[in-house]
């Protein structure tokens, strides 16, 4: 049974009311939140539910279109406010009491989902609160699951730290470490892609595939998110989690099942062959002030230091070892300020001696598999054609649009979180083993760009990034590709 409380830790943070209550909220109009449910909302601030309930609804009224709004009144029926401390044992054991109420009340039931939308370093106190005042279900009386929010820590040692400090007050099939590319349709979709197709399987190696570019770029800067980001900076961002477990998902050999434990441990085995990245192959940058954007410096935006090193780009090549993929450069580039948001993993794939013979001329032949994850979801395959009407060769895409269809709604990335963790999957959510791997790998590089002033580039927000990204990869006779799909 399904039906439960979800305890919201952060409610009046900023994923809560950008992300999380829209997620809820678009859960409740598809009809896929459990028949029972409520959602506790905890703060620091000395709110009344009526007053917070206000709030969610000027939340929703911003992202969501007119259309979609009329069933807020319903949805904010399911939400009320308490104010916690914390730190404080009384203000768990006062929540403990109004839970119990609120699950007699709307017969939820004993379940419990507690979402921590808060920084690590307040998952220690908050897991160990809930354990010692009773908060969690008893055994067999109904679950209880913890929710925690990416980045799971700042480098190795912390998120070592902070998984201990978990695991003392819960269990590790317990405990859901999110990280929502996890929750997005296209990343979803890779597994079938790559082994429901035979003609995808077939040509999954070093034999045929030339290389790989995975790219998570965004036009946005940092927004009101400086406290974080300056201290994060884009390699722990971004690349840590989101980009390591595309670039896992896509390279990994096929696991045994589609079990999460399955997936899991082939995820790990591709962390663990991912080849240690040389100094010179990681370029950092950070953008400066846009004349044609009209954007201002990263350094001049509020809550920056002025000095700030931090990086706001990334580009770098790595490689695996093992046979299916040895010698198979990957590059990445994930970057904030760049000309447009596009997330996507392009497969190149090696020309071959036939149609180089046949077709001397035409230099572009590489097929390509392209994978759309956002903000269209889709994939295309571009392939080489005769030209229409003319004996020309030219590539063409065979193009399949995934959020186009209008009878279905393509779910947020949240959506699918909070569905997945009220139901128990646990196939969309990072074990220990991974981020542990996701961080080894992480730290080196942080290492090698240590010295972050000499190291980094300047590019002009709205630009593709520095010149010295560009040479990373024309070093080795490629293109960054962008494609007008
Ligand atoms: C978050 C990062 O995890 O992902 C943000 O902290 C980033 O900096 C965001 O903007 C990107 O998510 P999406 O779903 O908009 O691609």
């Amino acid at each position: 049974m399904n039906n439960c409380i979800m305890v919201l830790f952060g409610a009046t943070g900023d994923l809560a009311s950008k992300k999380l209550f829209p997620a809820a909220y678009n859960l409740m109009l598809s009809g896929n939140l459990p028949t029972a449910f409520h959602i506790a909302a905890l703060g620091r601030r000395d709110y009344t539910s009526e007053y917070f309930r206000g709030e969610v609804r000027s939340a929703l009224e911003k992202v969501l279109s007119p259309a979609r709004q009329k069933e807020i009144p319903r949805f904010l029926e399911l939400i009320s406010y308490h104010r916690v401390d914390f730190h404080d044992a009384s203000d768990y054991r006062r929540l403990n009491e109004q839970l119990g109420r609120i699950e007699q009340e709307k017969g939820t039931g004993p379940s419990r989902l507690f979402y921590l939308a808060v920084m690590p370093p307040l998952f220690e106190v908050i897991s160990r609160q809930l354990a010692e005042n009773g908060l969690k279900p008893l055994d067999g009386e109904g679950w209880s699951r913890l929710v925690v929010e990416k980045p799971f820590g700042t480098d190795l040692k912390s998120a070592g730290y902070y998984n201990k400090a978990l695991r003392k007050s819960f269990d590790e099939k317990e405990i859901l470490r999110t990280d929502h590319y996890l929750g997005k349709e296209m990343i979803r979709n890779l597994a079938a892609i790559r082994f429901s197709n035979p003609l995808m399987a077939s040509v999954w190696n070093r034999k045929f595939i030339d290389h790989i570019q995975i790219e998570v770029n965004e036009d946005i800067g940092i927004d009101k998110r400086a406290g974080y980001f300056d201290q994060s900076g884009m390699l722990r961002d971004m690349l840590q989690s989101h980009i390591l477990q595309a670039m896992a998902l896509t390279l990994m050999e096929p696991p045994e099942s589609l079990r999460p434990d399955d997936v899991i441990k082939a995820k790990i085995q591709l962390l663990k062959r991912l080849k240690p990245v040389r100094r010179r192959d990681v370029v950092i940058g950070q953008y400066t002030a846009g004349p044609e954007s009209g954007h201002r410096a990263y350094r001049e935006e509020e809550g920056v230091a002025p000095d700030s090193q931090t990086e706001t780009f990334v580009a770098l090549k790595t490689g695996l070892r093992g046979r299916r993929f040895r010698g198979v450069p990957v590059y990445v580039r994930t970057a904030k300020r760049m000309p447009a948001r596009t997330a996507q993993i392009i497969v190149v794939f090696k020309d071959h001696k036939i149609a180089a013979r046949l077709f001397p001329d035409f230099k572009k032949r590489q097929n390509k598999l392209v994978i759309l994850i956002q903000p269209r979801e889709g994939a295309a395959f571009c392939f080489n054609s005769k030209d229409l009407g003319r004996d020309e060769i030219v590539q063409v895409a065979m193009d399949y649009c995934h959020n186009c269809r209008i009878d279905v709604r393509s779910p947020e990335a949240y959506e699918t979180i909070i569905q997945e963790s009220i139901a128990g999957n646990l196939d969309i959510f990072t074990g220990w083993k991974e981020i542990y791997q996701e961080w080894k790998y992480t730290d080196r590089i942080q290492r090698l760009v240590r010295d972050r002033d000499s190291s980094l580039h300047y590019y002009e927000a709205g630009s593709w990034g520095p010149e010295a990204a560009r040479d990373l990869i024309e070093r080795d006779g490629r293109k960054w590709i962008q494609l007008d799909l």
